[in-house]
C-alpha cells in the first residue's frame, strides 16, 4: 500500500524540520560538480513543501545554509546563494496557491543583500499566509541563536526589565529565532549522517530523530511519508510509563 494512505490524519507531527544533506554526494556519486546537486536539491525541496501542506503540517523548517557552510569555496556559497534569489522567485505562486506563509530564522544580516532583499520581499508578500509556515534556516547555527538570546536577556535584566527568578523555557523560547513556532515534534536527516550540524538544538530537546540514507537530490514525496509513519510508529512518552500513555490515549 502507499505510505500516504496509510498515514493516520489525526497523528501528523505539527512541527518538521529538516536537514538537507548529501548535495555534494549526489553530485559526485554522477560524476558532476557539486554545485549542480544543489541545483537538483530544489526539486527535493519542492516536493516535501506539497507533501507537508498535503498532510497538514502546521511548520516546516529546511535547513539551508548554516553558520559554518561559509567555510566552503566561495563558488560553491555564491551558487547556493543564487539558487535561493532564483527558487524564491519561482515558487512564489505556489506559496499564494497553497497559502503557504514564508519566514527565515538565522543571522540574516550577514547574507548577501540580492539573498536578504528578495527573501524580505517574499516574507512581506505571504505574511497573511495561514495553511502552514515554511520557514528557511539561513546562515543559521543554534549556538549564535542562544548567545544571541543571552545576551538580549542579559541586557533586559541590567535595565530592570526583567528579573532573574523571571528566566524559564517560556523566556528563552521568546528569544530564540523560532519565537513563533511550535516546538519540534520530527526531525529528519537525510544522507546518512547521524548529527545535528548545529541545527535547533533548543528546540529539538524532545523531538523524534529520523535518519535516512538517501541523499537530498534523491528525496521526493515517498520517502517524505515514509518518513512521517515511522514517526505515527513511535511512543513519545515524555518521560512517563507506556503503562501511562496507554491510559491517556483511552
Ligand atoms: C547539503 O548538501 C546542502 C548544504 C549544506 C548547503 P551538502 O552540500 O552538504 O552535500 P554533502 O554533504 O557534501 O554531500
Ligand atoms: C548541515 O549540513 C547544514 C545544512 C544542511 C544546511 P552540512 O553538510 O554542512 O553538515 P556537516 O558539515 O556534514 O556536519
Ligand atoms: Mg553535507
Amino acid at each position: 500500500m502507499q505510505a500516504d494512505i496509510q498515514i493516520d490524519k489525526n497523528y501528523i507531527p505539527k512541527h518538521v524540520a529538516v536537514i538537507m544533506d548529501g548535495n555534494g554526494r549526489w553530485a559526485r556519486s554522477k560524476g558532476l560538480k557539486r554545485v549542480l546537486g544543489h541545483q537538483k536539491g530544489v526539486e527535493s525541496v519542492r516536493q516535501t513543501v506539497e507533501a507537508s501542506v498535503e498532510l497538514g503540517i502546521e511548520a516546516l523548517t529546511l535547513y539551508a545554509f548554516s553558520t559554518e557552510n561559509w567555510k566552503r569555496p566561495k563558488i560553491e556559497i555564491d551558487t547556493l546563494m543564487s539558487i535561493l534569489v532564483n527558487s524564491l522567485k519561482k515558487e512564489i505562486s505556489t506559496f499564494q496557491k497553497n497559502d503557504i506563509k514564508l519566514q527565515a530564522i538565522g543571522n540574516l544580516d550577514k547574507l548577501p543583500s540580492k539573498a536578504r532583499n528578495q527573501l524580505q520581499e517574499v516574507i512581506k508578500m505571504t505574511e497573511n499566509n495561514k495553511a502552514m509556515t515554511l520557514t528557511l534556516a539561513l546562515n543559521y547555527g543554534a549556538k549564535e541563536e542562544l548567545i544571541r538570546a543571552t545576551k538580549s536577556i542579559s541586557k533586559k535584566i541590567v535595565n530592570n526589565e526583567l528579573k532573574i527568578e523571571e528566566i524559564d523555557e517560556k523566556i528563552i523560547n521568546s528569544h530564540l529565532y523560532t519565537f513563533t513556532l511550535p516546538v519540534v515534534d520530527f526531525l529528519i536527516r537525510t544522507s546518512g549522517e547521524m548529527r545535528i550540524s548545529n541545527f535547533l538544538l533548543w528546540q529539538i530537546a524532545y523531538a523524534e530523530l529520523y535518519f535516512t540514507d538517501i541523499l537530498w537530490p534523491d528525496f521526493r514525496k515517498k520517502d517524505f511519508y515514509e518518513a512521517i509513519l515511522n514517526y505515527q510508529r513511535r511512543e513519545r512518552r515524555f518521560g512517563k510509563t507506556s503503562e501511562q500513555i496507554e491510559s491517556s490515549n483511552t
